[in-house]
C-alpha cells in the first residue's frame, strides 16, 4: 500500500498551491482536495494562461490523472457550475477526471446569506470571510443538520433545503440583518436561489462515490496520491490565529479526516511558503509591513485576493510561524515562491523570533490576537539580479541561496524546490 502525499500552505494562504500543485501532478495518479471550499483561490499559469480554482482540485487540467473533491470539502454548486463552464471554455472537460464525495458538504444561498448577516453581527470585530458561506456551513455540519452532495439525490431533498434554508432565514431575522437588500452576485436570495437549484443538474453529470472507499483502494493499488490543502496552516479552526481563521482544519490530520485515510497512511508532507509573508482579512499578523517596502511587496507580487480581489497585506516572512507549522504538520519538504518579487530589494529580513513583554520568544502565544509583538528580524542582502531565465537551483544568485539556506537552517527542513515566477516551468528542484 502506498501513501497518501500532502502539498499545504504554512502561512496565512496564498502561498502558491495550486501552482505546485499543478507542477507536481504528473508525478501522481489522483489529486485529492480534503477541505475548505470556494473560498480558496489557487492560481495556475501556463502557455501564457491564468486559471483559477476555487473548489476543483489543481490536477484537472492533466486530464489523464483523476482529481477527488473529499468528504471534507464545502461545495457551493452555483460556484462550481461557473468553474466547470470556465474549465469547459478552455477546452476540459471535467466529467472524465472529476470524481466528488457523497459526503460532501453543500453550502447553501442561505449559508452565504448568514456569512453576511454574522459578519455584520460582528461590528468591529470582523474576520474578513470571504462571505462564500464556509463558516455557517460548517456549522451547520457540526450541528448535524447539513445537506450532502449524496443528498441531492433523495426524494425529499428540496423538503429538507427548504427547512434549513427557513431556519437560516429566522437566524438573520434574530440578527436584524436585512435580508431584502441582501444580494449574491447582484441578485437577490430567491433569484439567485433559482440559479442555485437549477446548478444541481450541473453537479449530477458527475460521479458521486464512496470516497473513503475509492481513495483507499486507490492506495491498495499502489496508485499516487496529492492532497491539496487550501488557506493554511495559520488559518487553521484550531491552531491558527482564532478566530481570525477559517471554518476547517487546514493542517495535515486534516487529510485523515477529509479524506477518510488513516494517519499511518500519511507519505510527505510539503509545505509551502511565500518568501516573504502576505495575510488578507483580519487578524495579527507580527511581520506586516505598512511602509513603502510593504506597498512593493502587494505591487511586485500582485498581491491581490484570488477570490476576493481584496488586496493582501504584506511583510517579511516569520519563522516562528513557520516552525509552528512544520511542527504541526510534520513537515518532510520546503517549496519557497515569489523570490522573484524582491528581486530589486537592496536587503530582505526575516523575523527569527518576537520580542513580547521584553522577553524574547519564538513560540507562538495563545494571547497572539491581542499581545503587543515587536518581530526581531535580521537582515540579509539582497539579490539585486532577475531570476527570469535560471533553470537550475544551482545557479540561483548566491545571496538568494544564502536567504534560503537560512530559511532551511531555522525550520530543521530541506528545501525541495523554489518557485520563481507565476508559470508553470519555473519550479528549480534541488537534487
Ligand atoms: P494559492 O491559494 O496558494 O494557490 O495561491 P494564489 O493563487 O491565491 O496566490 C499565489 C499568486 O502568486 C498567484 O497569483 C500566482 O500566479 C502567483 N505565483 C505563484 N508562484 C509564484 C512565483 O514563484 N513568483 C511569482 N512572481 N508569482 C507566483
Ligand atoms: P487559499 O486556498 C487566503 C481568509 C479570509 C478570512 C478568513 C476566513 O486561496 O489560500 P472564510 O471565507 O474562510 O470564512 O474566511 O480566512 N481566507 C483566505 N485567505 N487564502 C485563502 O485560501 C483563504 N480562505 C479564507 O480572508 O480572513
Ligand atoms: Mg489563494
Amino acid at each position: 500500500m502506498t501513501k497518501i502525499d500532502v502539498l499545504l500552505g504554512l502561512q496565512w494562504g496564498d502561498e502558491g498551491k495550486g501552482k505546485i500543485v499543478d507542477v507536481l501532478t504528473p508525478g501522481y495518479d489522483v489529486v485529492a482536495r480534503f477541505q475548505g471550499g470556494p473560498n480558496a483561490g489557487h492560481t495556475l499559469e501556463f502557455n501564457g494562461t491564468k486559471h483559477v480554482l476555487h473548489i476543483i482540485p489543481s490536477g484537472i487540467f492533466h486530464q489523464e490523472k483523476t482529481n477527488l473533491i473529499g468528504n471534507g470539502v464545502l461545495i457551493e454548486p452555483r460556484i462550481f457550475q461557473q468553474e466547470i463552464a470556465a474549465l469547459e471554455e478552455k477546452g476540459v472537460d471535467a466529467t472524465k477526471n472529476l470524481y466528488i464525495s457523497k459526503k460532501a458538504h453543500l453550502i447553501l444561498p442561505s449559508h452565504r446569506m448568514m456569512d453576511a448577516a454574522n459578519e455584520q453581527a460582528k461590528g468591529g470585530g470582523k474576520i474578513g470571510s470571504t462571505l462564500k458561506g464556509i463558516g455557517p456551513a460548517y456549522t451547520d455540519k457540526i450541528a448535524r443538520n447539513g445537506l450532502r452532495v449524496g443528498d441531492t439525490l433523495a426524494s425529499d431533498f428540496l423538503e429538507r433545503y427548504i427547512m434549513l434554508k427557513e431556519q437560516h432565514i429566522s437566524m438573520a431575522r434574530t440578527l436584524g440583518f436585512d435580508i431584502d437588500a441582501f444580494r449574491i452576485d447582484s441578485l437577490p436570495l430567491d433569484e439567485y436561489e433559482k440559479l442555485w437549484l437549477a446548478s444541481l443538474d450541473t453537479l449530477k453529470r458527475f460521479r458521486f462515490v464512496n470516497s473513503e472507499y475509492f481513495i483507499n483502494q486507490c492506495l491498495k493499488e499502489d496508485k499516487k496520491v496529492l492532497a491539496e490543502g487550501a488557506q493554511a496552516m495559520m488559518l487553521d479552526i484550531d491552531f491558527g490565529t482564532y478566530p481570525f481563521v477559517t471554518s476547517s482544519n487546514t493542517i495535515t490530520a486534516g487529510v485523515c479526516t477529509g479524506l477518510g485515510v488513516a494517519p499511518g497512511a500519511i507519505g510527505r508532507v510539503m509545505g509551502i511558503t511565500k518568501a516573504y509573508c502576505t495575510r488578507v482579512g483580519a487578524g495579527p499578523f507580527p511581520t506586516e509591513l505598512f511602509d513603502e517596502t510593504g506597498r512593493r511587496l502587494c505591487e511586485q507580487g500582485h498581491e491581490y485576493g484570488a477570490t476576493t480581489g481584496r488586496p493582501r497585506r504584506c511583510g517579511w516572512i516569520d519563522i516562528p510561524a513557520l516552525r509552528y507549522a512544520c511542527m504541526i504538520n510534520g513537515v518532510t519538504d520546503l517549496f519557497v515562491t515569489k523570490p522573484d518579487v524582491m528581486n530589486d530589494f537592496e536587503e530582505v529580513c526575516m523575523c527569527t523570533s518576537y520580542q513580547i513583554g521584553g522577553q524574547s520568544t519564538d513560540e507562538i502565544p495563545f494571547e497572539y490576537n491581542t499581545v503587543e509583538i515587536t518581530p526581531e528580524y535580521t537582515a540579509y542582502p539582497g539579490w539585486q539580479q532577475s531570476l527570469q531565465g535560471i533553470s537550475d537551483y544551482a545557479r540561483l544568485p548566491e545571496r538568494l541561496r544564502s536567504y534560503l539556506g537560512a530559511i532551511e537552517r531555522m525550520t530543521g527542513v530541506n528545501i525541495a524546490a523554489v518557485s520563481i515566477s507565476p508559470d508553470r516551468k519555473d519550479v528549480l528542484f534541488k537534487q
